[in-house]
């Protein structure tokens, strides 16, 4: 069948990037006589039916652009089968032939079930998380590596003047890629992540033997959820006399301009999304594997075993 109307929508927490890959397929598609929708709020105003056209002139400087455009919601509601139906048949009411979800794993079993129904589905990762495993990069990781290593940057200069330790936490849901990634490059003296995750004993004494070693300003990078920093921090100082500060990044992390690279990836994702609906390949997800766009079923991505963080940690070596 021959697609002629696609819809997007994201879900779920944005990501820097997000706008482009919308950029992406709303230009690929008018330039293959496509018509393109939008759906406002994720899948809760897909069910509620909030679907609008678009063209390339509404989303000409939205390759830029941070955050999400049409906007996103976490919508659990989506579980109920009754819902997703009155989903698809707010899609049939506008004769829409595929819908593109760009959004993590959540986004991803929504579409799955979807599809389940007869809606023609493509799922695009886009998450700071980098938690999706068939796909290498997610959109939004790569800039959130640039504003996570930004933000570590300026507290190791606080650090440095005022010769404290730092227990940094990270976004990352369950999954420690941004936390390890953003250790590295800022050389940091400790990572705790969710797949490897050190004792508070452990943390006490990887910062005491970083003073030993000279440090003035020590970093310890963690991943979120594992810990409450405050507390740790102050039980630091307690114990070793060095002044101790916890500090949470949030919602910093997710949004800015999309990094260049960033919209290089999102580009290709779009187009490649838009060609392989055209080709009549629906029920997939869109990976980078090696540099390469690898369509993928949307079954085996949401199946799929996460990556061994474990064995990416001891080829750096560096962070205890
Ligand atoms: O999935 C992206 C993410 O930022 C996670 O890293 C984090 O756990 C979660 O979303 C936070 O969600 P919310 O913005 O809904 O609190």
């Amino acid at each position: 069948m021959k697609i002629r109307k696609i819809a997007i929508l994201t879900s779920g927490g944005d990501a820097p990037g997000m706008n482009t890959v919308i950029w992406a397929i709303v230009n690929c598609s008018q330039k293959k006589g496509i018509e393109t929708y939008v759906v406002y709020d994720g899948y809760k105003g897909l069910a509620e039916g909030n679907i609008q056209k678009i063209t390339s002139a509404d989303v000409d400087t939205w390759v830029k652009k941070g955050g999400t455009k049409i906007y996103s919601t976490r919508y659990p509601e989506f579980k109920d089968e009754a819902v997703r139906k009155i989903a698809k048949e707010q899609l049939d009411k506008h004769n829409i032939d595929a819908l593109v979800v760009i959004g993590g794993d959540g986004t991803f079993i929504g579409a799955k079930l979807l599809s389940e129904l007869g809606v023609k589905t493509v799922g695009i990762p886009g998450t700071i998380d980098n938690d999706i495993p068939t796909t290498d990069l997610t959109i939004g990781y790569i800039t959130a590596i640039e504003t996570v290593t930004d933000a570590l940057e300026k507290i190791r200069d606080t650090l440095e003047s005022h010769n404290r330790a730092a227990i940094i936490e990270v976004m990352g849901r369950y999954s420690g890629a941004l936390a390890l990634s953003a250790a590295i490059v800022t050389g940091a003296e400790g990572l705790s992540i969710p797949e490897r995750k050190l004792t508070e004993e452990e943390i006490i004494e990887t910062i005491k033997q970083a003073r030993n070693n000279g440090h003035r300003s020590i970093i310890v990078v963690v991943t979120e959820k594992l810990y409450d920093v405050k507390a740790l921090a102050n039980k630091i100082q307690e114990l070793t006399g060095i002044e101790t500060r916890g500090n949470i990044l949030g919602h910093l992390q997710r949004g800015g301009s999309p990094a260049p690279s960033e919209r290089i990836l999102a580009v290709r994702m779009g187009v490649f999304a838009v060609k392989q609906l055209i080709e009549g390949k629906t029920g997939i997800t869109i990976n980078s594997v090696n540099s390469k766009m690898v369509a993928i079923p949307i079954e085996e991505t949401v199946t799929s075993e996460r990556t061994n963080l474990v064995e990416l940690l001891e080829q750096y070596d560096l962070v205890k």
